[in-house]
């Protein structure tokens, strides 16, 4: 992980502990540096077992320190998911706290970043879904990770992503943190909420996956300032930079997923973060209307539009003319107009009303964007890429009104005919769907989820 190039070399010969034992464990080389940590590759002396053993210097003057990480470590211990590293054991040694955990072969997303600069926006999105059903797992179990930045995200073979340092009490100040009552977080990727040392819950991870999503996109995190007083003001104060000016290359629609994650107020963020990814994958798909041409059909119709309504007033201007109808003749009663939706909706083009539905999506307004997709689904030829992109927005749209049963079958219909390369923005919506259907149909048994157990990882 971080701290195997060769500048490292020089501190890490130096450092006595290599060769020592710990804990049970055996150090072998450095692997990292943290604020107040370090982390070494390690193997568990009976078992051979490699591992990674974190080292922490506990606060001073903080007595309670040693048992809340050890309560803590427990809890992370007891997680059980893919993507989290995995704990084996946690105590005190030689005035020392450890953790020992998996040891991840990669390398931690800061340094992936440091290295390869800017990600694809696919493969930010892979990495970021992994840690956002990490910590929707997490959230069910009660736990906040409060530290979910770059550093956290040990990057395995594959782009298998993990997340780390859960349960390691945040408390220690550091280069990089801060302290503002009992919360300590990387401020970079901080919830308004955590500076200000108000309760955080699940949304404060969300803010700081949509910090880490957008860093991985852009090169920096969105609130990077030359002073620590400054980033945290932004965080604070500031609206969410605009992503599509820092990266003109992404898809527009990214830009209100990633300013919803980044809301002041919790209330206004996603409520998990599986629905922050559901939601941005589905922006990513969207890339697939170009502005340009959805321009070019608004115009076409609005032109269409204007030149009718100078035909049909050309037309009773004459009528009444030619009528020979004076001023003193009664005028007729006002016709109702139709609406410039009810004139776009005439349209039998499906490129032209699946744009429409698009552009309506894009603004949110999924309840106008509907019939728009369904004509488009219905105009399209079978086996266009239209047909394919309308059927998805149908199910896109019923889901964001939350009519999930009906969203089910547009959506799985738009995983038979899409290219299997767009599977993967397609695939969350429709287990997204499934959950709701069965939330709905719990929700509809009153008795039984009152008794019964919940699920305890409704994220997954
Ligand atoms: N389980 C692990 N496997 C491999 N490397 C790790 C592991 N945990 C941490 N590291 C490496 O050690 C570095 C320091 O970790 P840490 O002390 O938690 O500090 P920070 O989280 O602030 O980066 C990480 O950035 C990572 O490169
Ligand atoms: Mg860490």
């Amino acid at each position: 992980m971080a701290g195997r190039g060769a500048l490292q070399l020089v501190p890490m010969t130096l450092d006595r502990r290599i060769g020592t034992e710990l804990g049970g464990y055996r150090i072998v080389e450095q692997l990292g540096r943290g604020g107040t940590s370090v982390v070494y590759r390690a193997e568990h002396v009976r078992l051979g077992r490699p591992a990674a053993l974190k080292l922490l210097t506990p606060a001073l003057g903080e007595a309670d320190f040693r048992e809340r990480f050890l309560r803590e470590s427990k809890l992370a211990a007891s997680l059980d998911h893919p993507s989290i590293v995995p704990v084996y054991d946690a105590g005190e040694a030689d005035g020392l706290l450890y953790i020992a955990m998996a040891c991840v072969e990669g390398s931690d997303l800061k340094t992936l970043l440091l290295h390869e600069g800017r990600l694809p926006l696919r493969r930010t999105v892979r990495i970021v879904a992994q840690i956002a059903s990490a910590l929707d797992a997490a959230h069910a179990r009660g736990l906040v990770h409060r530290d979910v930045k770059p550093g956290n995200i040990l990057v395995g073979g594959d782009d298998r992503a993990y997340l780390s340092d859960f349960g390691v009490v945040k408390e220690l100040a550091s280069n990089g943190t801060t302290r503002t009552g009992s919360f300590i977080g990387t401020i970079e990727y901080c919830a308004p909420e955590q500076i200000e040392g108000r309760d955080v819950d699940a949304r404060a991870d969300v803010y700081a996956l949509a910090c880490v999503l957008y860093e991985c996109l852009v090169g920096t995190p969105p609130f990077h300032r030359s002073s620590e007083v400054a980033v945290l003001n932004a965080h604070l104060h500031a609206a969410p930079p605009k992503l599509t000016r820092a990266a003109p290359d992404l898809p527009p629609a990214l830009e209100q997923v990633v300013a919803k994650a980044l809301s002041k107020s919790p209330l206004d963020r996603y409520g998990s973060c599986g629905e922050f990814v559901a939601a941005a994958r589905a922006a990513a798909a969207e890339r697939r209307v170009y502005r340009g041409r959805l321009a070019v059909s608004l115009t076409l119709l609005a032109l269409a539009v204007g030149l009718g309504a100078v035909a049909a007033l050309a037309v009773r201007s004459l009528a009444f003319e030619g009528g020979g109808t004076s001023a003193s003749a009664p005028a007729p009663p006002p016709q109702p107009q139709p609406s410039l939706y009810e004139l776009l909706l005439r349209s039998e083009d499906g490129r032209t009303l699946n744009d429409v539905a698009f552009a309506l999506i894009s603004a949110h307004d999924y309840a106008r964007a509907l019939p728009f997709a369904r004509k488009a689904m219905a105009k399209a030829p079978v086996g266009s890429s239209t047909r394919g992109y309308a059927t998805f927005n149908v199910g896109y749209a019923l889901l964001m009104l939350g009519r999930c049963r009906e969203s089910l079958p547009p959506l799985q219909r738009a995983l038979v005919i899409e290219p299997k390369p767009l599977h993967r923005y397609i695939k969350p919506l429709v287990k997204q769907a499934q959950r709701c259907v069965q939330r709905a149909a719990s929700a509809r048994a009153p008795t039984r989820s009152a008794v019964g157990p919940r699920d305890p990882s409704p994220g997954r």
